[in-house]
């Protein structure tokens, strides 16, 4: 089954090809980060406007670039996917920003009632936590001798760790689409304070990424920075950190190297993600542990649950950075197990700016 997903919740413009869930036949991600960045944060409107310039040849890439297998023996081949080729669209239509979602909810109702084809509606962290059925990319060859590979093979109940710029959730995955939120954050979500700390620092945005490089360079152990616990919950807090990092920069500017502060103040967010999601997968009895969203690409939280997990008899499963970040890939993988439930909306089909995961819409 071949689904067009596409993802237009924030300030990524993106379509992809999946077949079966699992292998990515194309994901083109438009990001609009540069027009952001001079005002420090993605701007709504901004976004809105740019999704709309943005959506139609974004679809229209990811078709071409997911290119049928050529069987072997047959020299020619049509060189891209036709409309009519594709079986379903998987779209996310919550939570996010609401005018950005419209865009990408109103290309999938056209292209679903002018072909005929069914419409998969997907919250934002499910397609999170399903990026990590996704086969890596791979190259047209490749893809002729890989085709039966098998996809990872996850095993539930599983522990999910869905940290983005909006969300810090642990969820208890017991089943295709049975979710149970164990832990959120009380106020920043992880990615937010990167995001926001990195502005502190006067890096740029997104301060996720910046913050990932400059700490590469520094010493995690140079400040000591306040471990949010919010009593003996597994939530999240990390304001606290926030402030704490701000305070700083201002009663100490220049004395501790920038990247002695980036590495100092990254190692706080992971060590409280690394303790939780183990917390939550040994009161669980869980054997496996899957991350998702965009701080799932940071490089010392991905090596500090590996390792945490490797010392617990836990593994650790974890999509490629490119598919932790926003990406329509990761819907129409979560589109396709969707579907197999009878998830198909009709042409009604609403978005919504906030909604729960496994809440109704
Ligand atoms: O999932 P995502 O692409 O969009 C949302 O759903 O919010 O996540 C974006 C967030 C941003 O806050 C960004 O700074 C953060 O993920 N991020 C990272 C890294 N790459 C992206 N945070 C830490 N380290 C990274 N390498
Ligand atoms: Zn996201």
């Amino acid at each position: 089954m071949r689904i067009l997903g596409i993802e237009t919740s924030c300030d990524e413009t993106s379509a992809g090809v999946v077949e079966d869930g699992t292998t990515i036949r194309s994901n083109v991600i438009a990001s609009q980060t540069d027009l952001h960045a001079h005002f420090g944060g993605v701007v709504p409107e901004i976004a809105s406007r740019r999704h709309v310039e943005l959506i139609l040849p974004t679809i229209q890439e990811a078709l071409d670039q997911a290119r049928p297998v050529i069987p072997p023996g047959i020299d020619t081949w049509r060189d891209e996917t036709a409309l009519d080729e594709i079986d379903c669209i998987g779209v996310i239509n919550r939570p996010g920003l609401i005018g950005a979602l419209i865009v990408g909810v109103a290309a999938a109702k056209s292209i679903a009632f002018s072909r005929g084809i069914p419409l998969v509606p997907v919250h934002h962290l499910e397609a999170h936590i399903y990026a990590n059925w996704l086969s890596p990319v791979e190259s047209r060859e490749q893809r002729v001798e890989s085709r039966e590979r098998p996809a990872v093979e996850v095993r539930f109940p599983v522990v999910c760790l869905v940290v983005s710029g909006g969300h810090s959730d642990l969820i208890l995955m017991s089943g295709h689409g049975e979710y149970e939120i164990l832990a959120r954050t009380r106020d920043d979500a992880a990615g937010e304070a990167f995001d926001k700390c990195a502005r502190a620092m006067g890096l740029g945005y997104p301060g996720g990424p910046l913050i990932d490089k400059l700490a590469k360079e520094g010493n995690p152990r140079a400040v000591a920075f306040p471990r949010g616990k919010v009593g003996d919950t597994l939530d999240f807090s990390f304001s606290g950190l926030k402030t704490a990092v701000i305070r700083y920069i201002e009663g100490a500017e220049g004395r501790v190297p920038l990247p002695d502060l980036a590495a100092s103040f990254q190692e706080a967010v992971v060590d409280v993600l690394v303790d939780h999601t183990f917390r939550a997968a040994s009161e669980r009895g869980v054997k496996q542990v899957l991350l998702g969203g965009g701080v799932a690409a940071n490089s010392r939280l991905r090596s500090a649950v590996r390792s945490r997990g490797e010392q617990l008899g836990i593994e650790v499963i974890a999509p490629p950075p490119v598919l932790c970040t926003d990406n329509a890939a990761m819907a129409a993988a979560a589109a396709y197990f969707a579907f197999q439930r009878g998830e198909v909306a009709g042409l009604d089909m609403d978005c919504y700016a906030t909604e729960r995961l496994g809440g109704r819409g």
